[in-house]
């Protein structure tokens, strides 16, 4: 049994990997901050988290931290003439200064495991221009470049990779999938011809958090529906 922190675990993929990494029978220490868990996770251990605060106290947890997915994030689409200075800030302090602020609170924990794990999310909008989403694969490029720099910096003790999903069915997308006409328009713009689901990120962050990874670090998984490789119309 291993002990697992994931930040952002009240919705969307974050919700699902508490819940794969419970039912694999591992320790859960799950963290919320706007959205009330009403349906908890049986034997997930619940607490309030805020990364936008200056100074983050995870003191709930136990000595020994064996893996950390890092979930806040956002799709704020603009058109780039109405995206202001300050929006790209406070994108940045929500994707990257939490998962500093976060890695750097855990570190000592994370130093104490065998071998330890953690995952970030970043985004297709990396790899591919998308209009309108120079707020967030700005962001999420930094996402990036931190889980390269810290791998390096961390290893052999600590792996630490990204995962970059296409549009996936949680709240945070519900904006783009909120008709049949939207979710099939998207569903189309992938080769395998469907928008992802919690699962298909979840179980690749597992994986990533689990041993059976125990070789890969300083890595970015497209889990995209091949959007990010493929043409095959
Ligand atoms: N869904 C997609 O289509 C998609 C595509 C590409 C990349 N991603 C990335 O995948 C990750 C997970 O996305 P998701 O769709 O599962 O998002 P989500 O449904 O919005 O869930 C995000 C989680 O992060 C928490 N959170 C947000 N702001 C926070 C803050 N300031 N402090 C602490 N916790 C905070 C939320 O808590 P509360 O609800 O309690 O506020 C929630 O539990 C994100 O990094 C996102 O950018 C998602």
């Amino acid at each position: 049994m291993k002990n697992y922190l994931v930040i952002g675990a009240s919705s969307g993929i974050g919700r699902e990997l508490a819940s794969l990494l419970n039912h694999q029978g591992h320790k859960v220490y799950a963290t919320y901050r706007n959205t009330p868990v009403h349906d908890k996770i049986a034997g997930v251990e619940y607490h309030f988290l805020d990364v936008t605060e200056e100074t983050l106290n995870p003191d709930f947890l136990p000595e020994k931290l064996d893996g950390l997915a890092y979930c806040p994030g956002t799709i704020n689409l603009k058109p780039f003439l109405r995206v202001k200075p300050e929006d790209f800030i406070a994108d940045f302090n929500l994707q990257v200064l939490g998962a500093v602020k976060v890695i750097q609170a855990v570190l000592l924990g994370l130093k104490k495991a065998e071998s330890a794990s953690v995952v970030m999310f970043s985004t297709v909008a990396v790899r591919m221009g998308f209009n309108f989403h120079s707020l967030v694969s700005t962001s999420k490029g930094a996402v990036e470049g931190l889980a390269r720099s810290l791998a390096a910096e961390f290893a052999p003790k600590i792996r630490v990779n990204c995962i970059a999903p296409s549009i996936t069915d949680t709240p945070l997308a519900s904006a783009l999938l909120n008709s049949d006409a939207k979710r099939e328009a998207n569903a189309q713009r992938h080769p395998m011809k469907r928008v992802g689901s919690v699962s298909d990120i979840a179980q690749m962050a597992a994986f990533l958090l689990s041993d059976k990874s125990g070789w890969i670090t300083g890595q970015v998984y497209g889990v995209d529906g091949g959007i990010s490789s493929l043409k095959v119309n």
